[in-house]
């Protein structure tokens, strides 16, 4: 049982972009976190970040066909990529929304979501601990499947 961690444009920045916002933890070990949090829980997680909506799109994609679920980061494109919204509708697994900032407090054009509707929930405002709530709720969504 396999979880895509996803992250969007500029992610890969993370450690050195905005810090006051995004925090000082790098991507790498965010996805170290995530790593031992998903295999207490019993998972298989794989990385993909890409700054592309192509890139994005094909992994989502693929994963239908090796991941139970995804926790997906989709950055600014989030807030207006409707090709990642058809992806998402696309796949028949779960998808997490998560945002390491809370949206909901910053910029008006953040505040939108065109993907939250076709995914399971979202999770703002928590830091790196959103991917790790992600995840937990992600577990909870797959419910007796996993058991
Ligand atoms: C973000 C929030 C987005 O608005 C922004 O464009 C990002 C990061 C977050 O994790 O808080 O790139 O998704």
């Amino acid at each position: 049982m396999k979880i895509l961690v996803l992250n969007g444009p500029n992610l890969n920045l993370l450690g050195e972009r905005e810090p006051g916002i995004y925090g000082c933890d790098t991507l790498k070990s965010i996805n170290d976190e995530i790593y031992e949090a998903a295999r207490e829980l019993g998972y298989d997680v794989t990385f993909f970040q890409s700054n592309s909506e192509g890139g994005i799109i094909d992994r989502l994609h693929e994963a239908r066909v090796d991941c139970v679920g995804v926790v997906l980061n989709a950055g600014a494109y989030t807030h207006y990529s409707y090709a990642i919204r058809d992806a998402i509708s696309a796949i028949k697994i779960p998808v997490v929304e998560v945002h390491l900032s809370n949206v909901n407090s910053r910029d008006e054009f953040r505040k939108n979501s065109v993907i939250a509707p076709v995914c399971c929930g979202s999770i703002a405002g928590f830091g790196k601990y959103s991917y790790i709530l992600g995840l937990y709720a992600l577990n909870n969504k797959l419910g007796a499947a996993h058991e």
